[in-house]
């Protein structure tokens, strides 16, 4: 069922996010991606990322969601653009929703796909990466 975008229940920044998604789609040379999945909705993200010096350079995502979620996954694509790690990994489900004007309650945990993919993204970049043999 297509859900209401009502200005009354979404901000204006959210329903732009929404049907302008920002670095939509999937990346060829992503150095870390994570799929991630709410398993009371059944709505998914896939995240990925051109990790450079230690940065994010870029990211993009693939949705099936609700329009918080697309919403929230572009927004966090712009909020990762340019951060070191750490302050990627810093980032919460609060700072995504932020980044789009806030969330009515019941739609807050729409914003916890972007962060769990981010986590496990970088997450996997590192352990893959410390794993690594150092290059001749
Ligand atoms: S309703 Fe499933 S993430 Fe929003």
């Amino acid at each position: 069922m297509a859900e209401s975008l009502s200005p009354e229940v979404y901000s204006a920044v959210l329903i732009d996010h929404f049907q302008h998604p920002r670095n939509a789609g999937a990346m060829a040379d992503a150095d870390a991606e994570a799929f991630v999945t709410n398993p009371v909705c059944g709505d998914s993200l896939r995240i990925f990322l051109k990790i450079e010096d230690g940065r994010v350079a870029r990211a993009s995502f693939l949705s099936s969601g609700c329009p918080a979620s697309i919403a929230t996954s572009s927004a966090a694509t712009e909020l990762l653009a340019g951060r070191d790690l750490a302050s990627a990994e810093a980032l919460t489900r609060d700072d995504y929703a932020d980044a789009v004007g806030g969330l009515p309650k019941a739609k807050v945990h729409c914003s916890v796909l972007a962060a769990s993919a981010v986590h496990q993204a970088i997450k996997g970049w590192r352990a893959r990466t410390a794993a690594a043999p150092p290059s001749a």
